[in-house]
């Protein structure tokens, strides 16, 4: 996920900038950029340099510090791409017209298309594909005089997520900062001010920070920081003492990624559906435009993944399937590459990918696409090779993930894969309930496979996950006292059909923990203990029901005292076959 950095006071901001981009490397990102504004020299007007790295903070740091440029304010930003490949021009921190106004952003802007067109319409010139660059040239657009009534005005325009961090040469001692539906900070300093993303990126210089709210804006001068509404009415400001170590402050205060991740699911799934699903229930995708009449053409769906992607592509199978009509299939890419599948033109292939660079799924895509099938890489990163590969790409946007188990990627694709299933069914012109029942019982099956692939990885205990019919075939012979089951008995159509799976459990003594709705009793007094989740639609429920057992195994390793965010003899993307 992208990084913030902004600085005002006393020093040089160069440094510090550069400091704190390393800070927020852990976040993941692809390019980086900062802009300064320099002290100008005697008759010389005041002037921002820009210096940017399509690679590494190091490569930044290494073009500052043969051109260092001075000066006492500044922005910096650790780019993850979301809209437009990760190249120099797209790389923050994005301008105005004039040169004048500089804008370091994290979030989507979700109508950025719509004031993108308005302002080229009027004139101004776009050199990058992000949806951060119409920041600089609204507030242009806006501005009177005044840089934070132009901002206030711009960002009243502005639907979707974001955290900005700008300044303006014409204001060469403000720096605003604002934020919604994405974080943003201001620490506060001897004399000094920061903006952030991140505590991580400020932490060492100090505890103490201002943490903005929703749809606020913080005008920072040398004289201290003010927050007011996009309305211009003050608000006094919650001031934090933070007492967390760099490494406290990467994990977000959480003791591992992967319980941060998983804590990140929210903002996760919002993401993945920003700007994607209109009120009437139209979906769209930007970089997998492709028109009607093509996708009706469409009468086969091959979903291909490895490992926890594998079973989103599972779940994708059986909604599309019972959605849209169309028959799918979810195959394990590493397999599929070996057999001569019935592919062809009319099938759509779904690659399903985190990383996007996983090479078994990389292999049976272009096997696929060398047989015509049309493709569509869901991933996390932009531009990875999936993402390249494939004929369109719809992007997750859940930020990077460190912990090797995956968790919040999991619940994006299991979102996109909804979406995808919906525009499907909506130019196929249908959608089929009268296959709800199988969809239920065929949905929990990937989530117990994902629960027993969670536990196995994190905390080394063999787990398998089953459908409730295909136990009486086999897997309820292992069963005993010393055999726990996790019994996922949510509100749905199979739900009785599960409550007497469990009773069949308990009367081989297993321990049972039953993943029950919210006030429903039926297990009571049978199994040996039940976690509720709140009374959802089925689909959501899927999602509800995979963070419980991500949680569950997460803390078993933790009590088992397993390294949980690197695994044994696992790593985060296997790109070799
Ligand atoms: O990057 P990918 O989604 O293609 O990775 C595929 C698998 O290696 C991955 O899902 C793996 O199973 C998980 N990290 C396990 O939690």
């Amino acid at each position: 996920m992208c990084g913030i950095i902004g600085y005002l006071g006393g020093r040089e901001a160069t440094p510090i900038l550069m400091e704190s981009l390393k800070r927020l490397e852990y976040r993941g990102y692809d390019s980086a950029g900062v802009a300064v504004l320099e002290l100008p020299r005697a008759g010389e007007a005041v002037r921002t340099s820009v210096t940017k790295s399509e690679a590494k903070v190091d490569t930044l740091i290494a073009k500052l510090k043969m051109n260092m440029p001075s000066g006492n304010l500044g922005i910096g930003h650790t780019r993850w791409a979301t809209h437009g490949k990760p190249t120099y021009v797209n790389a923050h921190p994005h301008t105005d017209c004039k040169g004048k106004i500089f804008v370091v952003h994290n979030g989507i802007i979700e109508n950025f298309a719509e004031l993108k067109a308005e302002l080229e319409a009027a004139g101004h010139e776009f050199p990058s594909d992000t949806d951060t660059e119409v920041v600089p040239h609204l507030i242009e657009a806006n501005y009177k005089g005044d840089f934070l009534a132009a901002v206030r005005a711009a960002l009243k325009r502005i639907k979707g997520a974001y955290a900005l961090a700008m300044f303006s040469s014409d204001d060469p001692e403000l720096l605003v900062g604002a934020r919604l539906n994405a974080p943003l900070v201001v620490g506060i300093g001897d004399n000094e001010y920061y903006i952030a993303s991140d505590i991580t990126a400020i932490i060492p210089y100090t505890k103490r920070v201002l943490v903005l709210g929703e749809g606020e804006v913080a005008a920072v001068t040398p004289l201290g920081a003010e927050v007011s509404t996009l309305d211009g009415v003050t608000v006094n400001p919650k001031i934090v003492h933070v007492d967390w170590d760099v490494s406290q402050a990467q994990k977000g205060g959480y003791p591992h990624f992967m319980l941060k991740e998983i804590n990140e699911t929210p903002e996760a799934l919002a993401n993945a559906m920003r700007g994607r699903l209109t009120d009437d229930g139209t979906v769209s995708f930007r970089e997998f435009d492709v028109a009607d009449k093509q996708l009706r053409r469409i009468d086969d769906i091959l979903l291909l993944g490895m490992g926890t992607s594998r079973h989103a592509a599972m779940i994708g199978e059986y909604v599309i399937e019972d959605w849209s009509g169309i028959p799918a299939r979810a195959e394990d890419a590493s397999e599929f590459r070996y057999r001569r599948p019935t592919v062809g033109e009319k099938t759509l292939g779904v690659v399903i990918s985190q990383s996007g660079e996983t090479a078994d799924t990389l292999v049976a895509m272009q096997q696929a696409k060398a047989r015509g099938a049309l493709s569509v890489a869901v991933t996390n990163v932009v531009a990875s090779s999936a993402a390249r590969d494939a004929d369109g790409a719809i992007y997750l946007h859940a930020g990077p993930e460190i912990g090797v188990a995956s968790t919040k990627t999991l619940h994006a694709h299991i979102v996109s894969l909804y979406l995808l299933a919906m525009r499907l069914a909506d130019v196929k012109g249908r959608v089929s309930p009268e296959r709800k029942r199988e969809l239920v019982e065929a949905l929990r099956l990937p989530v117990a496979l994902e629960g027993a692939l969670k536990l196995k990885e994190i905390s080394y205990i063999h787990a398998e996950g089953t459908s409730g019919g295909e136990l009486k075939h086999g897997p309820i012979a292992l069963l005993d006292d010393q055999f726990p089951v996790i019994a996922i008995c949510t509100a749905g159509t199979t739900k009785d059909k599960m409550v007497s799976n469990v009773h069949e459990i308990v009367a081989r003594n297993a321990p049972v923990l039953a993943l029950i709705t919210k006030g429903d009793r039926s297990l009571n007094g049978v199994a040996t203990d039940v976690f509720e989740i709140p009374e959802v639609d089925e689909a959501a429920a899927v999602v509800l029901n995979t963070v419980v057992l991500q949680l569950f195994a997460y803390h078993v390793a933790v009590k088992l005292g397993q390294d949980v965010d690197q695994p044994r003899n696992l790593a985060k993307s296997v790109t070799v076959e």
